[in-house]
């Protein structure tokens, strides 16, 4: 049986469900709840310290709950929030920014890293410390488009407009040399095969999905906190669902039933609940 209580995942939309869904697949013994907090997306245009306050609430929803890991599955609320939510919790997190900045670390041939993400993440710079940090010598070259996430949330009816605008935008970042760009928003996987045409096939495209879960796997092991059963799964969103239950039903090819959540009540005293933590 191991650990029953479940992994909570979130990001403001549909985004986190590509993270999600590969975490599903590699870790089918996991219970997860997933929150999309669709009343507030897109988080890309917002100032940090907002976009922080609201993984806060949301990550306290999630922690009250009572899930034993929490993914944030989103690189705008790693970007602004991951050391706040990681310093706050008893439970472990992971973010996205780092598994994927690693993963194109190891990937490049020519040392010439693309990063797309929403304007909030490539403000932070969180990829481009990211990358250093692991590979010192690399060149990177960042390119907000927030713009994408709102067309990307409303269904694939706005994939014809997205392939000119992305045309363009991504012939001007090829000029750099890059061989490798990340996908550096959870929204973008979603649009994958109109990147790979825009950037050319000798351009290695990369998100943090899979490197994320490697991560969790590692820590669910590294702390004990596995679980060995037939899982159950819960979607909330905060605000209404509109085109975000039809992609989640063609992702995971079934009806989640999706429940809708109001945040503003939630009481989580995180000084408490870590002391009773280091106490038991
Ligand atoms: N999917 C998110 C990300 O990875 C958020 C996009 C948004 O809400 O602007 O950045």
């Amino acid at each position: 049986m191991g650990d029953l209580r479940p992994i909570g995942v979130f990001d403001s939309g549909v985004g986190g469900l590509t993270v999600l869904l590969e975490l599903q697949r590699v870790l089918d013994r996991e219970p997860t709840v997933y929150l999309g907090d669709l009343a507030r997306c897109p988080y890309g245009p917002r100032p940090q310290a907002e976009v922080r306050a609201f993984a806060i609430q949301v990550g306290d929803y999630l922690a009250s709950l009572g899930i034993k890991l929490l993914v944030v599955a989103c690189n705008t609320a790693t970007a602004a929030a991951y050391q706040v939510l990681r310093d706050r919790y008893p439970f472990p997190c992971v973010g996205v920014v780092a598994p994927g900045a690693a993963a194109a670390a190891r990937a490049t041939r020519n040392g010439r890293i693309g990063v797309v993400a929403t304007d909030g993440t490539v403000a932070s710079g969180a990829y481009r410390r990211a990358i250093l940090e692991c590979r010192p010598d690399a060149v990177v070259v960042e390119h907000a488009a927030s713009w994408l996430v709102p067309l990307i949330e409303s269904g694939p009816h706005h994939d014809v407009a997205i392939e000119d605008r992305l045309t363009a935008e991504m012939t001007e970042l090829r000029r750099t040399g890059i061989d490798t760009l990340i996908l550096g928003c959870t929204h973008f996987p979603l649009v994958r095969a109109i990147f790979q045409r825009a950037v050319g096939p000798d351009v290695t495209l990369l998100d943090s999905a899979g490197t994320t879960v490697m991560e969790v796997a590692r820590l669910l092991r590294e702390f004990g906190l596995e679980a060995d059963g037939v899982p159950g799964h819960r979607v909330l969103v905060t605000g209404p669902a509109g085109a975000f239950g039809a992609r989640a039903e063609t992702m995971f090819r079934t009806s989640p039933a999706i429940e809708t959540v109001n945040l503003s009540g939630t009481v989580w005293d995180a000084r408490e609940n870590n002391d009773l933590m280091r106490s038991s």
